[in-house]
């Protein structure tokens, strides 16, 4: 395991007769920012659920070397809590109150809402309230992070912000992730490599390793490249040389 946060070997789970994943084996390396998308429904959030050790497979082995924090979709803040005590819960594991109160402020600065600290989450936007979330999963000591679908519930430019927001806190404070979304954008756009699940059964139908360099432009060649290849993949019509034509 040496290097690698996870490794599957034909990992398969199936819900009585429901067959969701299907012989999967895949290495990730410590570090790593790997994006897995794939059609509603076929299996992502299970997949997830399997490398957080939430849910054992059916069968297949699933080796981890790390400690894993995951983010939901929904929001998974205390609306009786303010940001900052949201924050702070993910600081428990520190003894000293002082270096509690240093890092919060720390965090708050690096989600850019240090003014915001004795609100509560129903004050804030979408948007806000994501990077709160982000903000608590990069607090703990976790080295792992699991996103699932972290930014499907906000408008399109503040999740175009939101990524650029994850983008440059990963910078500051490297992790592995594990990001499962439905937008191939985002995937392109963050990831050191995609995974394309096919339908359900789920298998890894096609892989692609991104090299562009960090931060990212959505426009960058390797991205838009990137975007055309899965977007091929999966079979869906589009004309790449007018997109390029446009940039
Ligand atoms: N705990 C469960 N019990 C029964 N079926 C489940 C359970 N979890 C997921 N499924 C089924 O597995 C399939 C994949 O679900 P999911 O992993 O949530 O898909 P995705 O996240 O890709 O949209 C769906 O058909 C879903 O109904
Ligand atoms: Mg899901």
């Amino acid at each position: 395991m040496s290097g690698k946060a996870f490794q599957l070997e034909k990992v398969s789970r199936a819900f009585g007769a429901v067959e969701v994943l299907r012989e999967l084996s895949l290495t990730i390396a410590r570090g790593e920012f790997v994006a897995v998308v794939g059609p509603s429904g076929c299996g992502k959030t299970t997949l997830l659920n399997l490398l957080s050790g939430y849910d054992q497979p059916s069968s297949g082995v699933i080796q981890r070397d790390g400690e894993v924090r995951m983010v939901y979709q929904q929001d998974g803040l205390f609306p009786w809590l303010t940001v900052a005590e949201n924050i702070a819960l993910g600081l428990r594991h520190l003894k000293d109150e002082a270096e509690r109160t240093r890092q919060t402020n720390e965090l708050l600065r690096l989600i850019r809402l240090e003014s915001f600290d004795q609100h509560y989450p129903h004050q804030l936007s979408g948007g806000m309230r994501q990077r709160v979330e982000l903000a608590r999963a990069l607090a703990g000591a976790s080295d792992i992070l699991l996103l699932d679908e972290p930014f499907s519930a906000v408008d399109y430019l503040t999740r175009l912000r939101l990524r650029q927001e994850l983008a440059r806190l990963l910078a500051e404070r490297p992790r592995t992730v594990a990001l499962v979304t439905h937008d191939i954008e985002e995937a392109a756009q963050l990831a050191d490599r995609v995974i394309v699940l096919s339908e359900r059964p789920a298998r890894i139908q096609y892989e692609l390793s991104i090299a562009a360099p960090r931060p990212r432009d959505l426009t960058h060649p390797e991205v838009v490249s990137a975007i055309h290849r899965i977007l091929t993949e999966l079979g869906i019509e589009h004309d790449y040389e007018k997109a390029v034509g446009n940039l």
